[in-house]
């Protein structure tokens, strides 16, 4: 009776030990679980380890010798940040700029054509009071194109009569603030299409050119 219930529990656990040299053979002509797809994920499994080593390996070493992660390369790939999922966010101009920092516990935003990013990491530049806080909490993509920190019609999305060079700054600023290894893409702002009657701006008289 106890050996009975035993070989059920076996049975039951895959853990028959048959002799009977029919069923030997009929589980030999059986695919076994380990072959076929099991070899290779096995392979897959030590492929992974060792890149995994490799990769621990060389960010150990280039802390070790450059003091950052990656030998001294920063990205956005380098930026852990970058690696969490989420969704794309529409922000309105009012939620933009209730992230200017005036309230310390929302994040820090700015746009640039557009795009939103989070540079909370950037208090010191774009901050209340610093150098560069009319950036924060709306999109002035203009300025960014013509240096003007000093006009406040220049801190507006309007790109209208800036000439190729203005509009390549925006650009580089755009992909700065893209690449950087800090900040972070968080979605876009829906601006006000630009009323094609309203005046240009004026030139900036004291644009200050960002040194090389
Ligand atoms: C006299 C002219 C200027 C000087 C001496 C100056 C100097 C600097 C310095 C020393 C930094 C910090 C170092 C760095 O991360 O590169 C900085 C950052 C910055 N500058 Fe200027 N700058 C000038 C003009 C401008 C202008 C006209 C703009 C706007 C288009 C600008 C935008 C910025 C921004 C956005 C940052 C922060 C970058 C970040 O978030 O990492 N600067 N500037």
């Amino acid at each position: 009776m106890k050996d009975q219930e035993l070989k059920q529990r076996h049975t039951q656990a895959g853990l028959t030990g048959d002799t009977d040299p029919e069923i030997v053979e009929t589980k030999a002509a059986r695919p076994s679980a380990r072959g076929g797809s099991g070899n290779w994920l096995a392979w897959w499994a030590i492929v992974v380890r060792i890149t995994i080593t490799m990769l621990g390996l060389s960010v150990c070493m280039s802390y070790l010798i450059t003091e950052t992660a990656f030998w001294g390369h920063s990205s956005k790939w380098t930026n852990w940040r970058n690696y969490i999922p989420r969704q794309k966010r529409v922000f309105t101009l009012h939620e933009l700029s209730m992230h200017d920092g005036s309230n310390p516990g929302l994040p820090l935003l700015l746009a640039i054509e557009g795009d939103v990013y989070d540079v909370s990491s950037g208090w010191g530049f774009y901050g209340p009071g610093s150098s560069y806080s009319l950036f924060a909490g709306r999109d002035a993509s203009r300025a960014f194109g013509t240096n003007c920190l000093s006009r406040k019609d220049h801190l507006t999305h309007d790109t209208r009569g800036l000439s190729e060079k203005e509009l390549a700054g925006i650009k580089g600023w755009h992909q700065y603030f893209d690449n950087h290894q800090q900040y972070v893409k968080l979605g876009v702002v829906e601006l006000n299409p630009v009323d094609p009657a309203a005046p240009i701006p004026p030139p900036c008289e004291d644009a200050k050119p960002r040194p090389k």
